[in-house]
């Protein structure tokens, strides 16, 4: 019996690899995308951290999108709950269909397009029927979605300096200045307080939406128009991440285009701090290009916000630069 159970877990761990290594296959297919050119590797480029390097993603025929790409080895670790810098979906096994049929992504048609060019695939109709051989159909979206989400929930960082310190108590793991810097990010910067330091390892967000400051100066003008062209396209029934990587200053309005809450004009999702000095450049909309701007952005912003200015000399900014460099 013992041998059997064993058995059974080794059948279920086999499985699991040969859908990781099915949707590895597929994250890095070309042909999946409406000229051939773009696959997810395109713009979640593993030797940037999963990013672009660009302000925002360009997709088929050139196309540029409205948000700067995250990363997305933060995604297994941070246990993320809602996808997308607006939150816009709760399930990982919706979002990674999303760019499939985004038209300034990977741009096929519809999930239809998507379907017709996995299952036109020999060797891929091989791979999905050994990944699924209870299956009675050849290939259907949710296999799809199944084996991208797992190869995405797979994606991991080696430990970090800040892990080696934090999980196995190497004090050595960071330096003086890294130290002083840990100090302000969990004191007196008070940038703990959404970048949480909790979890193993640390994931360094709230999961929560907060209003950045960021991009929203240059609509404030326009937001009753804004918010209109918002409400009348949902009405419509156009899907949200289609309408917000086509329309820049629609996108600005970040969580309100979910909730079409106004209390959630210009909000946006935490995101976590894993690996952040190899993502730049930086935020929603890519308009901050390096990491020690992104610092006095968020020093001067969030600061301003929680209504007790701050004050940080040009050293403490560089001890708060060797702390982020240690995630
Ligand atoms: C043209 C560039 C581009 C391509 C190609 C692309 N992505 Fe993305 N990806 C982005 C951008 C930009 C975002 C953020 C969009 C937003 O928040 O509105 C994103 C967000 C995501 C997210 C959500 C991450 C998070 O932290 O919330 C996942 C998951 C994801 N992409 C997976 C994929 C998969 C799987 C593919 C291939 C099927 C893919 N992406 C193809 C640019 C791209
Ligand atoms: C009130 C919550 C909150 C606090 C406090 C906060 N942040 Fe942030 N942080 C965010 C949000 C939300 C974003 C995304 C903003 C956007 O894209 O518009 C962000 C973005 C960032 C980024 C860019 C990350 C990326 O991948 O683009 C860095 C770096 C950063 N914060 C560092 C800090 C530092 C350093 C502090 C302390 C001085 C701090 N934050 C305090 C919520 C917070």
């Amino acid at each position: 019996m013992i041998h059997r159970a064993s058995g059974h877990y080794s059948d279920a761990a086999a499985l699991t690899a040969q859908r990781i290594a099915l949707g590895k296959a597929l994250f890095n297919d070309p042909h999946l995308s409406a000229d051939g050119t773009i696959r997810c590797a395109s713009c979640h480029i593993p030797e940037k951290g999963y990013t672009d390097g660009r302000r925002v993603a360009v997709g088929v025929e050139g196309r540029a999108g409205t948000r700067n790409t995250p990363s997305l080895v933060t995604i297994g670790v941070a246990q993320e709950t809602s996808f997308f810098w607006d939150g816009r979906r709760s399930a990982l096994d919706q979002a990674v269909l999303d760019p499939l049929t985004n038209p300034v992504e990977m741009g096929l048609d519809d999930q239809t397009e998507l379907l017709q060019r996995v299952q036109q695939n020999a060797g891929d109709r091989q791979a999905f029927a050994q990944a699924f051989p209870d299956a009675k159909q050849a290939v259907t979206l949710e296999q799809i979605a199944t084996v991208l989400a797992d190869y995405v929930q797979s994606l991991k960082l080696p430990e970090s300096a800040y892990d080696h310190y934090a999980l196995h108590g190497d004090k050595t793991a960071l330096n003086q200045r890294a130290l002083l810097g840990l100090a302000i990010f969990k004191g007196k910067g008070r940038c703990a307080e959404c970048h949480l330091l909790q979890g193993t390892p640390a994931m360094l967000t709230d999961h929560a939406f907060h209003r950045t400051g960021i991009g929203l100066d240059a609509i404030a003008q326009d937001l009753p128009r804004l918010t209109q062209g918002v409400i009348q396209r949902s009405l419509q029934g156009a899907a949200i991440g289609n309408r917000v990587a086509t329309h820049a200053d629609e996108a600005q309005l970040g969580r309100f285009n979910v909730t079409q809450d106004p209390a959630d004009i210009g909000l946006f999702r935490t995101p976590s701090l894993r690996d952040v000095s190899q993502t730049a450049p930086y935020m929603h909309d890519g308009s901050v290009a390096t990491l020690d701007e992104a610092i006095d952005r968020e020093v001067y912003y969030r600061s301003l916000q929680a209504g007790h200015p701050l004050q940080l000399t040009v050293e403490e900014r560089k001890d708060l630069k060797a702390f982020l460099e240690t995630l």
